[in-house]
């Protein structure tokens, strides 16, 4: 095993890396690590995630790196994963996507089609899905960044491994030189490794490693065998200014065996049999089972949102000043109060005295709470011109205050019902809106956060006038994002399905299917601290939050009684 080279070219850069949890990822990891990076890693096995962990906090100390559970294949999960990043180490400068598994090794006739979707699912898809989210929230950041994909030698030629596998790690190696010319005006330098055999769990899974090695040697050049290590060299390399220059390289790691030409993968040869062998180890068809992460599409993140520690180390999280409205109750309450807990500023509002002054008690400053009705221009004017005066111009501003009305048809309701919910979700967006932009002009970036509904995306009966307010939000933020000037940014946020009081007296028992308010902020405010000016006029939800949990078979009950009455 080669050993660590202790230099600090990624000195505090923050680096996601998928699949950090074993062989080549779990050497990037300790290697970043070792270079004085901040990491995130990701990986869907618990099991040698939570070992990994352990060995990098006992090396490195409990600061500089976490571990995401995630399935690379799910999108939520990787937006989750970058999120993650931001909102424990406030930036993010690159990314290694290194996720994988053998894949489909049947030969070409006899490959199904199913097992080829899933192989390019989880290597190529996946890449582009993480290279996608990566790049985004870097670009948002405005600082560059650097990212890396392993594909392998299969992707260059055949015979190193089966057609779906190779196919799908060529698509990375493309992938690789394409986002490279999409991504090098903003500073972003995508590149490739392509290891050829490496002695990591995948090739020798309950196999013996030496046998491997003496195959490897046998075959190839140069005269010793390939250790994850030596790939995670190239890629600290990579990484880091040294290549500043470099962008859509495609950098082989293989001892030499490209350079050669043969076939690896027929039988008849001591180290394609060896592979094969190791590979078929790790199951049927090569997809690493592990010890999965169980059912997390069908639970979302509720359950496993405890096993997470969202919370950054203070002394790295870049602090940021969150104007959030109606923090007296509910979502923006238990927002305000996760904001808080990672260490950020708040200033907030709510109508009623009592709840703020509550709020002031509970957090003291640099949190300010106080008195105002969004729906009361003045009000809104004095506030956020008395923060200005004190130095408090918000870096994101979330539009949270809102109202629902009777649950009715709309001939039932009386007009000072229905004016309630336009004045509060309409005309005080915009109020806030008004006064807030000319801050954020003069320093020329902000974050505005709209916060949409479903129902500002769909219709749906007896919450019409929930449903036009919020309609009018989204139109609102779209037209808003054509008038602001780059670096200034607005979006709408359908924040999910929450357990929040009304839900839960309108659903009875199906609301426990759904997070409350403060486990739905675990993930929000990571989430919303993540967006970026790139996102300028999207239609955005908190990920994981906008599923019906098998809601579906008391919705058409529910709709019986309420049309019963
Ligand atoms: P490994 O099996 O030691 O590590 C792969 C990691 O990816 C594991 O921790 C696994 O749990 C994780 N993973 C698998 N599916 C995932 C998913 N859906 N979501 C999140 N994580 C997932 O394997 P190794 O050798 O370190 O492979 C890393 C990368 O290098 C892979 O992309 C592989 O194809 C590539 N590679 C490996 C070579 C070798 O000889 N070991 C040669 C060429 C490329």
């Amino acid at each position: 095993m080669s050993a660590l080279n202790s230099t600090h070219r990624l000195q505090d850069n923050v680096f996601l890396v998928t699949g950090g949890a074993s062989g080549i990822g779990r050497a990037t990891v300790l290697r970043l690590l070792d270079e004085g990076a901040l990491v995130v890693f990701a990986d869907v096995n618990l099991d040698t995630g939570t070992a990994t962990l352990k060995a990098a906090e006992d090396a490195f100390g409990p600061d500089r790196v976490r571990f995401f559970p995630c399935d690379v294949t799910v999108e939520s999960h990787i937006e989750h994963a970058v999120q993650f990043a931001l909102g424990t180490f406030g930036r993010l400068d690159g990314l290694v996507n290194c996720a994988g598994t053998g894949g489909a090794l049947n030969g070409l006739l006899h490959t199904a089609a199913d097992h080829w979707d899933k192989t390019q699912e989880l290597l190529a898809r996946s890449v582009f899905l993480s290279l996608k989210h990566a790049a985004r929230a870097m670009i948002g950041d405005g600082r560059g960044g650097a990212v890396v994909n392993v594909a392998s030698i299969a992707g260059i030629g055949g015979g190193a491994g089966g057609p779906a596998y190779s196919a799908a790690k060529a698509c990375a190696i493309n992938l690789g030189k394409s986002a490279a010319l999409d991504l090098a005006k903003y500073r972003i330098r995508v590149n490739t490794v392509s290891p050829g055999p490496i002695v990591t769990p995948l090739l020798v899974r309950g196999g013996d490693p030496d046998g491997l090695r003496r195959a490897a040697v046998a075959a190839q050049p140069w005269p010793e065998a390939g250790e994850p290590e030596d790939v995670a060299a190239c890629i600290a390399f990579l990484l880091s200014d040294d290549a500043r220059f470099v962008t859509g390289a495609n950098l082989v790691v293989d001892g030499g065996i490209c350079a050669q030409a043969g076939n690896l993968y027929e039988g008849d040869s001591a180290l394609g049999a060896e592979i094969v062998e190791g590979i078929r180890r790790s199951g049927e068809v090569g997809f690493d089972q592990g010890s999965t992460v169980p059912n997390t599409k069908d639970l979302g993140w509720q359950k496993r949102l405890d096993e997470i520690d969202f919370v950054p180390p203070s002394s790295v999280a870049r602090k940021r000043v969150v104007l959030v409205t109606g923090t007296n109750r509910g979502l923006g309450k238990a927002l305000a109060e996760r904001i808080i807990q990672m260490g950020h500023t708040i200033l907030g509002c709510g109508r009623d005295q009592e709840s703020v002054d509550g709020m002031n008690r509970r957090f003291g400053g640099p949190h300010r709470f106080e008195v105002v009705d969004v729906a009361n221009d003045n009000a809104v004017r004095l506030w956020i011109d008395g923060l200005d005066r004190a130095g408090l111009v918000p870096d994101l501003v979330v539009n949270n205050a809102a109202l629902t009305s009777t649950p009715t048809q709309l001939w039932r309701l009386d007009h000072e019902e229905v004016e309630d919910v336009l004045r509060v979700n309409v005309l005080g967006t915009m109020n806030v809106l008004r006064h807030v932009i000319p801050k954020l002009l003069r320093r020329r970036e902000g974050i505005l956060v709209n916060f949409s509904s479903g129902w500002g995306r769909e219709a749906a009966a007896r919450v019409s006038p929930y449903c036009a307010s919020k309609w009018a939000v989204e139109g609102l933020t779209k037209a808003l994002a054509i008038e602001l000037p780059p670096g200034i940014a607005v979006v709408a946020v359908h924040p999910g399905i929450v357990r929040s009081d009304t839900m839960a007296r309108g659903f009875g028992e199906a609301a426990e299917r759904y997070p409350t308010p403060d486990e739905w902020a675990k993930v929000a405010a990571p989430y919303l601290l993540g967006i970026s000016a790139a996102d300028n006029g999207q239609a955005l939800s908190v990920p994981g939050m906008t599923a019906f949990h098998g809601i579906g078979s008391v919705l058409p009950e529910r709709i019986a009684k309420l049309r019963a009455r």
